[in-house]
Parts: C-alpha cells; structure tokens; sequence
C-alpha cells in the first residue's frame, strides 16, 4: 500500500471537500491517503514519507492563492522529483489554478504527473453526487496510476 499526501487550501470550504473526496477514493483504490491544509505544513521535510501527492486550490482572480505559491516554494526543498503528483481546484468560470499548479510540480519539481492532467470542478457541482463521484473517480485513477508504476 502506498501513501498519498492531499494538501490543500480552501477558503470557503469548496476545494477542501473535493480534497477529502479525492481521499476517499484514493483509499478506495487500495491506497492510503492524508489530508492535510497547506498551513499545516511548515517544513520541507513535512513532506517525506509520501509516495504521491496531490496539491489543491481554488481559482481566485485567474490565479492560484499566495498561500498556495508559498506552499509550493517550500515544496521546492522537498525532493519530489520522479513522485506522483495531481493538482485539483475548485473555481466558477476559468479554473486555472490546478493547471498552474501542475505545471509547477511537472516542470519544475519534475514529478511524474501521469496522464490524468489537472482536475478541476465548478463549485456548483462539487457538493452534489456527481461532484463526489468525480472526486472519487479521480482519486481511484490516481491510485490506480500507482499500482501500474
Ligand atoms: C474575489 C473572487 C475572485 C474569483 N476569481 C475567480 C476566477 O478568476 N476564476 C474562477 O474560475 N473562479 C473564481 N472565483 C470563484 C472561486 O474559485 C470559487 O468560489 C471556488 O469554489 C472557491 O473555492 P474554495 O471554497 O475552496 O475557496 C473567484 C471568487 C471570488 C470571491
């Protein structure tokens, strides 16, 4: 069994449901899985022990949030090169975060960002079954990403 960290920052709780719902599928796919805010975590060495991780975010003014930059700055001192990674948010319109996010982890962190791409949901859905059964799709496909490795 391998073990996924979910970090996340939410503001009004969207993106911190999709995290948990991310996490209920990646145990469904027979990995374990943490959930953790990105203000929880205040070293780079906080950040050893996983074998994936999933980084997430709203979208606020086309943007991911300074808190979620600063996170990924001491993301940098972790060495997560060659690790699974996703990146996932919630958002209303343009929902670029995730895509910022990934990007980051994919060409500077140069982690194995597999072939699912950034997952992002509009908030009006995340709350509802389909919200959850997508969160949970992606979290199994993740996990299931890692059993092929
Ligand atoms: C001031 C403000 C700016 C926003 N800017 C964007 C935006 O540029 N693109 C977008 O898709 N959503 C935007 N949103 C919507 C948020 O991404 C959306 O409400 C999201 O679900 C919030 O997630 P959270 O509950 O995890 O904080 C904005 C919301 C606010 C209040």
């Amino acid at each position: 069994m391998k073990k996924i960290l979910v970090a996340y920052y939410s503001l009004t709780g969207k993106t911190k449901a999709m995290a948990e719902y991310i996490a209920e599928g990646v145990r469904i796919g027979g990995h374990d899985a943490e959930v953790r805010k990105i203000s929880e975590i205040g070293a780079g060495k906080d950040l050893d022990g996983y074998d994936g991780y999933l980084f997430g975010c709203p979208t606020y003014h086309r943007d991911m949030t300074d808190n979620m930059k600063t996170f990924l700055f001491l993301a940098k001192t972790a060495d997560l090169k060659g690790k699974a990674g996703g990146a996932f948010g919630s958002h209303t319109h343009s929902g670029d975060a995730p895509g910022l996010i990934f990007d980051t982890m994919e060409h500077v962190f140069k982690m194995d960002m597999g072939s699912l791409g950034p997952f992002l949901l509009k908030e009006q859905i995340v709350d509802t079954d389909e919200g959850l059964r997508a969160c949970q799709q992606y979290g199994r496909a993740f996990a299931q990403q890692l059993q092929v490795e």
